[in-house]
């Protein structure tokens, strides 16, 4: 029995997500928590002829704790994609001060009620809602490192399409894998199309339409942001996304050997490869290549850190300088609001 739980599953992000976990063989009972018209969404999900069993949650009142207590009890995965996104103009950071009490008071609840869960944060800036995760559960005396990933893989997926885009002889979503390393916000996005399989086409390009590329990987999101026109950011590219990285998780945590996802997460000496990788960068989390298996992360393949060309290289410091504030901004609010 597998029972995922989504916190703010009525929102852009939530409903399709919801709708392909719905979907999902790897799932048995989904969990849907929101503030507002989780039952909504529950109840036209329901509908759905699939076999696994939906119910939706919502608080009576912002003092009602018992809801989000019922979404929780007994899950195995909870996905958090609630929170605020950006209108045009504001950058992931922007978001902070609304999305970071949102995530600790989130996981708070997860703390109390399902400590053994995995973590997937959707939320931005997952640069710094991940810390807040992170270190909300230290308060409580439950933080599994191998449990707690920030979700970087819709970096991945615009990585691989925009450079698919060069080559039309290309199909298919597994044709192009590109590493898409560092952070999730801007220039700390890193893509290492050096090393992707795909490298040759990328080889190919000229100067600029390198240059072209690896801006627009970091700042894809602005083009739906713009393109919705104040109504919000990347929605269901973001759900494919997020279902695509909890299969992903679910495969591994099944027994599927080799699973492997970039993701966003704290190099905690207890994960195999992490140690040397946070004494290489001097972070304390990044997103990288990780194994995933039954008990969540297996290793970190720090490995790809000694492959980047010079541009490479040159760009992820430039991603650790600004990672590294973003990470101390997400550790110091709950150590201040504690
Ligand atoms: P949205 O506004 O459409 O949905 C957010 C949902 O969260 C709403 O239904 C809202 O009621 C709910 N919510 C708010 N406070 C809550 C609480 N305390 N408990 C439970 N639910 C709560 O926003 P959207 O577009 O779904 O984006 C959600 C988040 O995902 C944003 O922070 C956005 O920036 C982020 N995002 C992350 C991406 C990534 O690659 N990791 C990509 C795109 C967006």
């Amino acid at each position: 029995m597998t029972k995922v739980t989504v916190l703010g599953a009525a929102g852009g992000i939530g409903q399709p997500l919801s709708l392909l976990l719905k979907l999902s063989p790897y799932v048995d009972e989904l969990s849907l928590y929101d503030i507002r018209l989780a039952h909504g969404v529950a109840t036209d999900l329901s509908h759905i002829n699939s076999s696994v069993k939906v119910s939706g949650f919502e608080p009576k009142d912002k003092n009602d704790q018992q809801a989000i207590k019922q979404a929780l009890a007994g899950t195995d995965v909870v996905i958090i994609p609630a929170g605020v996104p950006r209108k045009p103009g504001m950058t992931r950071d922007d978001l902070f001060n609304i999305n970071a009490g949102i995530i600790k008071s989130l996981a708070s609840a997860i703390a109390e009620t399902a400590p053994n869960a995995f973590v997937l944060v959707i939320s931005n800036p997952v640069n710094s809602t991940v810390p807040i995760v992170a270190e909300t559960f230290k308060s409580y005396g439950v933080f599994n490192p191998k449990r707690l990933f920030g979700v970087t893989t819709l970096d991945i997926v615009r990585a691989n399409t925009f450079l698919k885009e060069y080559d039309s002889s290309l199909q298919g979503v597994e044709s192009v894998k590109v590493d898409v390393i560092g952070g999730h916000s801007g220039e700390t996005i890193v893509p290492v199309f050096s090393t992707s399989n795909a490298r040759d086409i990328f080889a190919k390009l000229s100067t600029d339409q390198k240059k072209q590329l690896v801006h627009r990987v970091q700042f894809g999101g602005d083009e739906v942001v713009k393109a919705k026109n104040g109504a919000g950011s990347a929605t269901l590219s973001m759900a494919y996304s997020g279902y695509t990285f909890a299969e992903a998780l679910l495969r591994a945590v099944k027994g599927e050997r080799g699973v492997v996802e970039d993701s966003f997460v704290y190099l905690d000496a207890s994960i195999p490869g992490a140690s040397e990788v946070r004494s290489k960068t001097g972070v304390d989390y990044l997103s990288l290549p990780v194994e995933l298996g039954p008990q969540g992360a297996v290793s970190v393949q720090g490995g790809i850190l000694t492959q980047l060309d010079t541009e490479e290289q040159r760009l992820f410091a430039i991603a650790v300088n600004t990672l590294k504030k973003n990470i101390v901004k997400g550790v110091a609010f709950v150590n201040k609001v504690k």
